[in-house]
């Protein structure tokens, strides 16, 4: 069985809240010294400590200039993926409470299976470097170079009935498409259910697998494969033509634990909304940003049909009108776009 490759205890996990508390000014700045006192200020702490914060953080990697009198400045963050890393960087409440980091995991998804089964809590990561069996939809498998994508899952616990199970995966939809916007991919969308792609070239995929009984959720896992930092020439041939990554997309390289942390607060912003407003609010940003809307597609599986997709159903279902008067609902299966209507 793979051990944790970082694991923080409750001193380490101070440290890490103050330098975290360091790094959201910094970056709030990026461009910019922030002055010494300020951020004395604002930590409520003497000089000396504040030496020793930006001493801990740049032994972890984080560059950070110094000029007398100006202050400092952030101008570079470490890639690695550990809870030290992403951590300090992360301001969302109890998604990614704990981190479990691993350098080559099978899946993500498996692992969080098996800590939730063993009474890992809401929230709970699991991230690993490399993944050698990772899972994508519908029996594919999801490969991503080392070093330069970011793969996780989050056991979730969700207080809803399991066929309610497909508004996660859309709310999750949302907020990867969000992310990927702030971040810079500005032309990503959601193709139906969760890819999101910037102009039919897909960048991140999702996989929420639920462990149920017949009227209760035990647990959801949702893994999300992102691409960051891939050049054209790190996808395989047969992917080139529909896929890419932030850097291709944004023309900057971000480091990945910022990736992360930017992912898990928007999925923890969209799962909140969801549970405190419902599906509502979801749906209608899921249609905002959808690229499957408006489209003549071909749904393929079991059962292939193909039609105009008009709408997205109370239940996460795409529907498809495929002849007039003839509406169908779409649990599952791939969508290819044809045309737009
Ligand atoms: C898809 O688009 O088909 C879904 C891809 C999901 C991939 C992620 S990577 C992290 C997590 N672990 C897995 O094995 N799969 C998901």
């Amino acid at each position: 069985m793979p051990s944790p490759v970082a694991t923080a205890g409750d001193s380490h996990w101070t440290d890490l809240h103050q330098d975290a508390i360091v790094l959201a000014l910094l970056l709030e700045c990026a461009d910019d010294f922030v002055a010494g006192g300020m951020l004395c200020d604002k930590l409520d702490v003497p000089r000396a400590e504040l030496l020793k914060r930006i001493d801990s953080l740049r032994a972890r990697g984080y560059v950070i200039h110094t000029r007398g009198g100006l202050g400092y400045r952030l101008v570079e963050i470490p890639d690695q993926l550990g809870e030290a890393q992403i951590a300090p960087l992360l301001a969302s409440g109890e998604l990614g409470r704990k981190i479990h980091h691993f350098e080559e995991l099978e899946s993500t998804n498996d692992e969080a299976h098996r800590l939730a089964e063993a009474g890992a809590l809401h929230g709970e990561v699991v991230v690993a470097d490399f993944q050698t069996r990772g899972r994508g939809r519908r029996g594919r498998s999801w490969v991503a170079p080392r070093g330069k994508a970011v793969t996780f899952s989050v056991v979730l616990r969700p207080a809803i009935a399991p066929v309610r199970a497909p508004e996660i995966t859309i709310a999750a939809a949302v907020a990867a498409a969000e992310a990927a916007r702030e971040m810079g991919a500005a032309s990503a969308r959601i193709k139906w259910p969760n890819d999101v792609e910037c102009k039919g070239r897909k960048i991140a995929g999702l996989l929420t697998e639920l462990r149920a009984e017949p009227d209760r959720v035990r647990h959801a896992v949702l893994g999300v494969g992102f691409n960051v930092s891939l050049q054209m020439r790190d996808f395989p041939e047969e992917l080139r033509p529909v896929a890419t990554s932030l850097l291709l997309e944004s023309g900057e390289r971000q480091p990945r634990p910022l990736v992360c942390a930017r992912l898990l607060e928007h999925v923890e912003e969209w799962l909140s909304l969801h549970e405190t407003e419902g599906f509502g609010p979801v749906a209608d940003r899921w249609r905002e940003l959808s690229s499957t809307l408006g489209r003549r597609v071909r749904i393929t599986g079991a059962d292939p049909i193909e039609g105009d997709a008009v709408d997205l159903a109370e239940d996460g279902a795409l529907l498809v009108r495929t002849a007039p008067g003839a509406l169908v609902r779409v649990l599952a299966g791939d969508v290819e776009h044809c045309t737009l209507l």
